[in-house]
């Protein structure tokens, strides 16, 4: 198949394209590069260019036949979300309507969308996909828009959308080639790992006294070639006029003194922390049931063990100690 991958420089999108190409699909990333990385995106596979850009979306889809769209591209981080609301609704929103506007005319039918757990708000935990959705902040807020915008879309124009709710992305991909660089960083791992190389001094715990066992956050760590997996396999699955939608998760529950505790055992390093008070807008706990793609994809999580995924993160940080600038 000939994929489009947007947002393809960035964390999630890159490991997929990745993925994609191994797998003998012939893929493009589309992106801005406002937060990916040309360095994470094969020679001659890069086209750099904007959500906001219907014209060039549509020019790109028609010259390479895209059959499908793999949609990554998007503002993700909650509390700018909640400061900048206008940048969200403006990439989330309207960038991803142009693109849908681009699909259209351009003729292409199937898309898989970077959907969120944020789309919930906080619901007690496991998070089945006929949950409430509630989000608390304007990040998840324009992920539930799309996810509407979607499902009409579908219908109108016989689109085949899917929604894939990720929990908590984290990992590399095992050649070691390209792994996890957000600036600022705002992941737990990443930043751990960080302190792990010497390159922060703590890595702050915010709230110890949630109705968890240890007191912390507890969330669920989702490897992005797990992801990346799931859209291989959803892409199969599309139906017409319709969106489907999947939690994507491990259901297991990692707190953030466990992820610090397994990072000190993984690299030998003290990790230094500082208790602070909690953030507003953090549920406590935050788990997902996928037995919905299980049942209908034949997805799994094979990385469930927090050590594996943090070991996987570890080898990329340390071969790699400032990202993808060399
Ligand atoms: N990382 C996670 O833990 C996580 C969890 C749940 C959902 N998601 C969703 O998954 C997707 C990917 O997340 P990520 O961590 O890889 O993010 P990322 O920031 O690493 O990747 C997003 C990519 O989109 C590009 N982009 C942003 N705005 C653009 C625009 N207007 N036009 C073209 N390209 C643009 C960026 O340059 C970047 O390369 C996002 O939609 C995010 O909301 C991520």
């Amino acid at each position: 198949m000939r994929i489009l991958v947007v947002g393809g420089a960035g964390y999630v999108g890159s490991h997929c394209l990745q993925k994609l190409l191994a797998t003998h699909h012939d893929a493009w990333a589309y992106d801005n590069l406002s937060q990916g990385h040309r360095e994470a995106v094969p020679e001659g596979r890069l086209i750099i260019g904007d959500l906001l850009d219907t014209d060039l979306l549509i020019k790109t889809m028609k010259t390479h036949g895209i059959d499908v769209v793999l949609h990554f591209a998007a503002k993700a981080l909650v509390g700018e979300s909640v400061v900048r609301p206008d940048m969200y609704y403006k990439t989330n929103v309207t960038g991803t309507l142009s693109l849908l506007d681009a699909m259209v005319a351009a003729d292409v039918k199937k898309i898989v969308f970077s959907s969120t757990c944020a789309v919930f708000g906080s619901v007690p935990p496991p998070i089945t996909e006929n949950l409430p959705k509630n989000p608390i902040n304007p990040y998840g807020f324009t992920k539930l828009v799309i996810e509407r915008a979607l499902a009409d879309y579908a219908a109108a124009f016989e689109l085949e959308a899917a929604a894939l709710r990720y929990f908590n992305a984290c990992g590399a991909s095992a050649d070691g080639s390209i792994g996890e660089d957000h600036d600022p960083e705002s992941h737990l791992i990443p930043i751990v790992l960080q302190v792990a190389l010497g390159q922060r001094p703590h890595v702050q715990i915010f709230g110890t006294d949630y109705p968890t066992p240890d007191g912390t956050c507890i969330r669920d760590y989702v490897h992005v070639e797990d992801l990346a997996d799931a859209h291989l396999r959803v892409i199969n699955h599309l139906k017409a006029g319709q969106l489907v939608d999947y939690n994507l998760g491990t259901g297991v529950g990692v707190s953030v003194r466990e992820v610090i505790e397994t990072a000190r055992r993984v690299t030998g390093k003290p990790i230094a922390v500082v208790e602070s008070p909690r953030r507003s807008g953090d549920p406590a706990v935050l788990m997902g049931d996928a037995s919905k793609a299980l049942r209908e994809l034949g997805w799994s999580a094979k990385f469930k063990a927090i050590e594996l995924v943090i070991e996987s993160a570890w080898a990329w940080h340390q071969a790699n100690p400032s990202g993808f600038r060399k």
